[in-house]
């Protein structure tokens, strides 16, 4: 049986710690037997600051609605958090806060959320790793229903180089968070 994993980074800097060690876990979830995953960059579904009037004028952004048939052809997500001032990204909230909007049939995006399995990674320069945001975005996409695993792994940017994760069990630990994600979904 084929497990598919949607992963993607909430930073699309090009040199972005976090999308660096997503690579690691999707490393691990791709050594777990069936299973595939897609990583995208969420430039290319750009969405406007969400404001209710524009809403209103010109419903769901085309981006955001793509990311939901996204999602529905996917079993989980593999999201890495980069951390700013204690919390996750305003691209991570902006992404889901259009996506759980009604889309042009009516249906209210949110209801692919329900039960949807996520793992969670993060990356920040300090040693913390970025782990107060990984709270936060557990907290929200709990909010919208999902099924957060409750591992998860911060790392520090102290311990990357050139893409790679220079402490062997660090990067154990990360790959373990995309295996046990894919092992989790295949069940
Ligand atoms: C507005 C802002 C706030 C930040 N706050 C934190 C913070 O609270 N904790 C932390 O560890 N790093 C913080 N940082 C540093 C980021 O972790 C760092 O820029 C990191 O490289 C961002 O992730 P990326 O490499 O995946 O783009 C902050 C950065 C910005 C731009």
């Amino acid at each position: 049986m084929t497990t598919r994993l949607l992963a993607f980074s909430g930073s699309t800097r090009k040199e972005s710690l976090n999308s660096q060690v997503l690579q690691v876990a999707i490393a691990g979830a791709e050594s777990v037997k069936g299973c595939t995953v897609t990583l995208i960059n969420l430039n290319d579904y750009s969405m406007p600051l969400y404001n209710g009037d524009d809403e209103q004028a010109s419903g769901m952004p085309e981006t955001a609605q793509k990311l939901l048939r996204l999602f529905e052809k996917h079993d989980g997500l593999l999201l890495a958090s980069p951390e700013y001032n204690g919390f996750f990204t305003p691209l991570i909230k902006n992404t889901f806060d259009w996506m759980t909007r009604a889309e042009p049939d009516g249906k209210v995006g949110l209801r692919i959320f329900k039960r949807y399995p996520v793992a969670l990674i993060s990356s920040s320069p300090g040693l913390m790793g970025g782990l107060r945001s990984l709270m936060m975005v557990r907290m929200y996409l709990g909010n919208l229903g999902c099924l957060v695993l409750p591992e998860q792994v911060a790392v520090t940017g102290q311990k990357i180089k050139d893409g790679k994760i220079t402490d062997e069990k660090l990067e154990a630990q990360v790959k373990a968070i995309g295996a046990g994600l894919a092992e989790w979904v295949g069940k």
